[in-house]
């Protein structure tokens, strides 16, 4: 018994770092296939033949426990009602780390760098990693740290047994979007690739979407938030209403995370920058 609250527990714990493991995946399996045949062969040549991005995507989470001074690369914090923020406030060197802006601008130096491999491998997982990160919009802002302190209820039918008793679980904002939304969406994360890859990205509003620097990407994430920010009801259920009004955010925002993800490793997996121009 006491496992099974442990692991129940713990997963809702590691559910408060990030998507979960399945927004993730989807995430990075979209970037693997938009590779180009360069960026594909120096991936191959870091992690070896035939290991996928998506099973590498969460382990920035992973280590997080281990290595606290990582802790603040995985968000950013300003209010969500501003559309702008002070990068010497939101972004100063802690023992925690900095913020996301600052994590990835070193993690592409790294990768187009001569840093030696173990170091650019380990680059490649971060961005991997928090690329998914920006575009989770309760990962910009403050309010009740990004809503983890937020607790609401769910009960999300999806359609399925609306003749069934209510079921609710106690659940934070937070990993509501970070996991809850997308697991009760798809069974499982090849299909939600699947149903994006059908829908949303062959969509004309998908042309040209990976413009823009990681910074844009993280103020437009903000936007989303601000947009979705009054839409959890006063009695903070989280129904078939909030699922059905945040879902389209949400793969919009996957969807974007991946084309991007593809952008950055394209521009940074095969580039070797002149070592004078890398400080
Ligand atoms: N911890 C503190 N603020 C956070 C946020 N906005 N997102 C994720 N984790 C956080
Ligand atoms: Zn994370
Ligand atoms: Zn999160």
């Amino acid at each position: 018994m006491m496992r099974l609250i442990c692991a129940l527990a713990c997963a809702a714990a590691a559910n408060a770092f990030g998507w979960g493991a399945d927004g993730h995946s989807v995430i990075a399996e979209i970037a693997q296939r938009r590779l180009t045949s360069e960026a594909r062969l120096e991936m191959e040549r870091l992690l070896g033949p035939g290991v996928s991005l998506a099973s590498l995507s969460s382990w920035a989470d992973d280590v997080r426990p281990d290595r606290p001074e990582t802790s603040n690369w995985h968000f950013i914090n300003f209010p969500v009602k501003e559309d702008r923020y002070d990068p010497a406030v939101v972004c100063k060197a802690t023992p925690t780390g900095d913020c996301i802006i600052g994590a990835m601008q070193r993690q592409r130096a790294i990768l187009t760098c001569p840093s030696g491999d173990a170091k650019r491998r380990e680059a490649l997982k971060f961005a991997v990693h928090l690329i998914g990160d920006v575009h989770q919009p309760l990962h910009t802002i403050t309010e009740e740290r990004g809503g983890n302190l937020i607790r609401v209820d769910v009960d999300i039918r999806n359609g399925k047994c609306p003749r069934c008793p209510p079921r609710r679980t106690q659940e934070n904002l937070h990993s509501v979007w970070d996991s809850v939304l997308i697991s009760n969406k798809e069974w499982n994360w090849g299909a939600y690739v699947t149903r994006l890859e059908e829908g949303w990205l062959k969509a004309p509003e998908a042309r040209g979407a990976e413009a823009g620097t990681v910074e844009d990407w993280m103020l437009a994430s903000h936007r989303v938030a601000a947009q979705a920010w009054d839409w959890l009801p006063a009695d903070k259920l989280v129904g078939d209403l909030y699922f059905t009004q945040v879902m389209p955010l949400i793969d919009k925002q996957l969807a974007l995370g991946g084309v991007r993800l593809a952008r950055f490793l394209n521009e940074t997996l095969p580039t070797l920058l002149r070592r004078e121009t890398c400080n």
